[in-house]
């Protein structure tokens, strides 16, 4: 069963057409890479996968269920989560209490359901899920004196935090150092298991490293899908794209 799927997805801006037309199928378990030109409508693409615009045409289905008419906090509650869209980061707030508020979030949203009282069971928590993205040490300090590298590695754990079946990225390794982007590779393969990845990306290296499919954008529609091989040796891939 596809995870996610789109049905001849558009959204248009005045005379722009963004997106056109693009049928997308996401099974389960997937990582999956969107790549393309900038201005391509790739972020637009999953602004109308989550709910933060409104299609101009088309549909859209999350476990086969049309999801179209629901707003991004209804798709948060069914398992979408677009990083640095639902998850806020509050600078002046401790790692720990930007962990908590989004744990709590969860909780009142009954995003995971389980009630966690217990201060000390929500304190095991917030480490566990500061630990998974190589964050442990920063548990006290405010999201304001992270690096920025490490602010994205908060952010990526306020997603998972709501305990999403679709995560989705919008170029994460974007101002990430060389050891950062490792240890994110690393973080993405880790949930891989549990979550499916739908990740914009910009570097070539991380997307053959991580993606099992890539799909690429241009002009607003899909003009190739495949493994990073297959997409590597795509004529009209490198023609439009890869610049070889
Ligand atoms: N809110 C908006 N209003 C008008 N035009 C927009 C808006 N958002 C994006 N666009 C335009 O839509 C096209 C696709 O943009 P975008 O989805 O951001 O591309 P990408 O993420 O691939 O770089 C671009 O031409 C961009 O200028
Ligand atoms: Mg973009």
């Amino acid at each position: 069963m596809s995870l996610l799927r789109t049905e001849a997805l558009s959204k248009r801006f005045g005379g722009l057409e963004a997106v056109r037309n693009v049928d997308l199928e996401l099974p389960a378990g997937e990582i999956r890479a969107v790549i393309g030109p900038n201005g391509a409508g790739k972020t637009t693409l999953v602004s109308v996968i989550s709910g933060r615009l409104e299609p101009t045409a088309g549909r859209i289905f999350f476990k086969d269920r049309d999801i179209t008419g629901l707003s991004a906090w209804q798709r948060a509650r069914a398992g979408i989560v677009y990083t640095f869209q639902i998850t806020s980061v509050f600078p002046k707030l401790s790692c720990h209490d930007n962990l908590a508020l989004a744990i709590q979030r969860r909780r009142m949203t009954g995003l995971a359901g389980r009630l966690r009282e217990d201060p000390a069971a929500l304190r095991a928590e917030v480490e566990a899920a500061l630990a998974r993205v190589g964050l442990a040490e920063d548990i006290d300090r405010t999201a304001a004196e992270l690096p920025y590298g490490h602010q994205r590695l908060l952010e990526v754990a306020l997603g998972l935090a709501l305990s999403p079946e679709l995560l989705i990225m919008d170029e994460p390794t974007q101002g990430l150092s060389n050891a950062e982007i490792a240890r994110f590779c690393d973080l993405v393969r880790g949930i891989a298991s549990e979550v499916t990845v739908l990740l914009i990306e910009h570097n070539m290296p991380v997307v053959m490293d991580l993606a099992e499919r890539i799909t690429v954008v241009e002009r607003g529609a899909v003009l190739a899908e495949g493994t990073p091989a297959e997409i590597r040796a795509d004529a009209a891939v490198q023609r439009a794209y890869l610049g070889t």
